[in-house]
């Protein structure tokens, strides 16, 4: 991928505005987030507890009125039970990913990634000084015949350092199993039970970044790949975490976020550093989001995110499936916030991005978000973050600019 010093630059640049280029919530749900937040700092900072929230938070426990409201708020959002006391907090999904990284790998070990991943979560993993492998992936996620082939290759017969309570993974597999950035993917039922069972058998931990799941389009609901990780199944040593936010269903400010895991990573978790030190995450805002909770104000929340994310994505393929010649190709999205669009081959997606950020729209070429650089006939859209009204002038725009470079090789 270019630097952020040449033509494809302004992408990066924030202060120009997000655009159809960042999966972030849009302005309304920030609005909304503020005075929600402000209702519930309120309540929170009323409670006799309050006090306790100004402290460093408990080694061992995150707030307790927090991880009950969130469980009782997951359970009901997932319609499958989440226990309070499987979960921990973090400071959003990025920072769940490192302290993951951070306490079951080494610097040199291998992390299993699907081939097309979100950028944040890659730098975390180079900078742990991880070696990333790519797997391929299709529209029922990643190809598990192709991951245990990929993981017996690297894995297999290679000295590994020994396994221990306190170091019980011998690699890492990194995924994002539903509303997939940037693809909008999800991992089917099949591959979710085979994910499982390579993980068991190779002694992976698989982090999964559920930082779209509550963010559906349509009616289908999709299991966490954590439970399919079950308590009950005999041979049960916990492989997965789901690792969430609030960033995408609230607002990404608040650097905070859920990771539900099992009990041998919670206990390896409390004992790091940064944990046991009280240094993090925010003790204060979880009172605060257990407040936004109870008071309902997450749930009204979620339900106008979904009503504007529902109502751009559905104006998004309006205009695409009127405007596009028929040699381009996207599916709608199911979730999250992105429409990952094919190209002719011929068409290098840089240069339509190019074109697009002289009219001062921004879309990022596939290759970005690619281990290896590929996919660069690729497109992906963002629609969460702009109102209907400029997703619809915006969207021409990309259409006008896709139009004249498929016009101009004919
Ligand atoms: C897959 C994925 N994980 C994590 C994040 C970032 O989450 P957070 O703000 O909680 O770090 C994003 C989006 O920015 C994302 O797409």
């Amino acid at each position: 991928m270019e630097g952020r010093s040449g033509p494809l630059g302004p992408l990066f640049d924030s202060r120009t505005g997000q655009s159809l280029g960042y999966g972030v919530p849009s302005d309304e749900i920030l609005r909304r987030a503020t005075a929600a937040y402000k209702e519930a700092s309120i309540h929170s900072m009323s409670q006799e507890s309050a006090i306790e929230l100004m402290m460093y938070g408990s080694r061992f426990d995150p707030f307790q009125p927090f991880c009950q409201s969130l469980a009782r708020f997951l359970t009901r959002e997932f319609g499958e039970q989440v226990f309070e006391t499987d979960l921990l907090t973090n400071c959003g999904a990025t920072d769940g990913v490192r302290t993951l990284a951070s306490q079951f790998s080494r610097p040199g070990d291998v992390v299993f990634v699907e081939e097309l991943t979100f950028a944040g979560a890659k730098w975390q993993l180079e900078q742990a000084g991880l070696r990333i492998v790519p797997v391929p992936l299709d529209e029922d996620g990643v190809l598990t015949d192709e991951l245990e082939v990929i993981v017996e290759r690297e894995l297999g017969g290679k000295e590994s350092h020994a396994l221990t309570d306190c170091s019980p993974f011998r690699a890492l597999f990194y995924t994002i199993p539903v509303y997939h950035n940037p693809t909008g993917y999800c991992l089917s039922k099949e591959r979710a039970k085979e994910v499982v069972r390579i993980a068991r058998k190779h002694d992976l931990l698989v982090i999964c970044d559920d930082v779209y799941h509550l963010l559906p389009l349509t009616e289908k609901k999709h299991r966490r790949l954590f439970a399919y990780d079950s308590k009950d199944d005999p041979n049960y040593k916990g492989h997965v975490v789901s690792n969430a936010t609030f960033s995408k269903i609230f607002a990404p400010g608040l650097r905070l976020g859920w990771m539900e895991a099992p009990k041998r990573v919670r206990d390896i978790i409390a004992e790091s550093a940064h944990i046991k030190s009280g240094g993090a995450p925010n003790h204060c805002a979880t009172g605060i989001m257990a407040s936004a909770i109870q008071l309902g104000l997450l749930d009204d929340l979620l339900l106008r995110a979904k009503a504007i994310y529902k109502e751009n994505a559905s104006a998004l393929c309006d205009i695409f499936d009127r405007g596009l010649p028929s040699c381009i190709k996207y599916k709608k999205p199911q979730g999250g916030f992105f429409i990952w669009m094919k190209l002719p081959e011929s068409i290098a997606a840089k240069d339509i991005s190019i074109s697009c950020l002289r009219q001062n729209v921004k879309v990022f070429p596939g290759n970005f978000f690619s281990v290896h650089g590929d996919f660069k006939n690729y497109l992906r859209i963002a629609f969460s973050h702009l109102p209907k009204e400029k997703v619809i002038k915006e969207a021409e725009i990309v259409v006008e600019c896709i139009r004249e470079s498929v016009e101009s090789r004919k």
